[in-house]
């Protein structure tokens, strides 16, 4: 299994870099938290669960030399780390969870010394990057029941392995899918203007010898008239409590398009993927890239010298366009608020 960010036993941070995917495979060692919030800034690492473990990477290498401190001067750090990587990207809420999870390690800790707090936020790290590989698995599981044999899935932008602590949400589903034999074809969306899919899920998929082929964002409809898409499955970026959900710009035409031709949407993701805080998805701060990112293609300009561009890097999906929102605690089914509120509230 890839794991495209680790902490090795000696405490770097190993990440693949996503930005040089698919031609070349580099692992980049890292051990400031600034670099950690620079990788997360331009997508070396990226997809919303990955993005929440390189945070409580980089926040643990923050503090891991401040054995001698005060608990004072170790709080102080800890505010720090919580602005320098949690003002990286503002869409996924897994960064802002994570964060959450590591400063909840010494707000509910009073008495420890600040060398052993330093030690529960290692094993704090390494826990939220082991409990989403085992939701990844989870939800894979609970994924798969629900695709037939023969299947042909569309998805969109990368929400595989390299999204992920480890094996993806809705690249998850597939590989699992793809295991029981029943996948005839995975149709990626390129995702501009990054390609994410056409870069990484067609790696990820390459790799796995899953049949796929690429198709450009606005090809979509023409294969779902043709009857060439059985099913849609996505990820997410931020679900709301009424299950409006944020994920890769272009997930929202998808939904449209699948719905006028009554094609099932499943979203994955994990519960550290929800914000029950938010009800409507219009809540939802999206992020707004270079216009760079748009004016050219592949680093080169294919725009007239003063154009300019928009660049939202996600969309909202409105919890009607959604059939399923598959988790590691189980389906969620329509009528989506309801159903949220019964799996997480009821089971806190
Ligand atoms: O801008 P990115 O590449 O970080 O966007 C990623 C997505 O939109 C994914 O679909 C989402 O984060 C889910 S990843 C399991």
């Amino acid at each position: 299994m890839i794991k495209p960010v680790y902490l090795t036993e000696d405490d770097t941070i190993v990440m693949l870099d996503q930005r040089k995917l698919p031609l070349e495979e580099v692992w980049l060692k890292i051990n400031t938290p600034e670099k950690v919030a620079e990788a997360i800034k331009t997508l070396t690492v990226r997809g919303a669960p990955a993005i929440g473990i390189a945070a409580a990477y980089g926040f643990y290498i923050g503090v891991k030399n401040l054995t001698d401190a005060s608990r004072r001067k170790l709080e102080d750090r800890c505010r720090y780390l919580t602005n320098l990587l949690g003002s990286t990207r503002p869409t996924a809420v897994n960064l802002f969870w994570a964060l959450k999870r590591m400063n909840r390690i010494v707000e509910e800790d009073t008495v420890s010394p600040v060398i052993k707090l330093i030690k529960k936020l290692r094993a704090e790290a390494l826990r939220i990057h082991e409990e989403d590989i085992e939701a990844c698995l989870s939800m894979a599981s609970f994924g798969s029941r629900l695709i037939p044999k023969g299947v042909k899935i569309l998805t969109h932008c990368n929400a595989g392995a390299i999204a992920t602590g480890g094996y993806g949400t809705a690249l998850g589903i597939v590989r699992k899918v793809h295991e029981e034999g029943k996948v005839e074809m995975v149709w990626v969306d390129e995702t501009r203007p990054l390609l994410q899919g056409a870069r990484l899920t067609a790696w990820e998929l390459e790799k796995e010898g899953i049949p796929y082929k690429v198709i450009c964002d606005n090809m979509a409809g023409y294969l779902m008239a043709k009857g060439m898409v059985d099913v849609v499955v996505v990820g997410a970026d931020r679900i709301t409590s009424r299950g409006d959900v944020a994920n890769k710009i272009g997930t929202y035409t998808l939904a449209v398009l699948a719905k006028h031709h009554n094609i099932p949407l499943i979203v994955a993701a994990p519960t550290s993927t929800f914000d029950l805080s938010l009800e409507s998805g219009d809540s939802i701060p999206i992020e707004e890239r270079k216009e760079e990112e748009v004016l050219n293609f592949a680093g080169m300009r294919t725009t007239p010298p003063k154009a300019h561009a928009f660049n939202p890097a996600f969309d909202v999906t409105p919890a009607e366009l959604i059939d399923y929102i598959v988790t590691e605690k189980g389906v969620i089914e329509r009528p989506l608020c309801q159903n949220i509120n019964k799996l997480l509230k009821d089971a806190d």
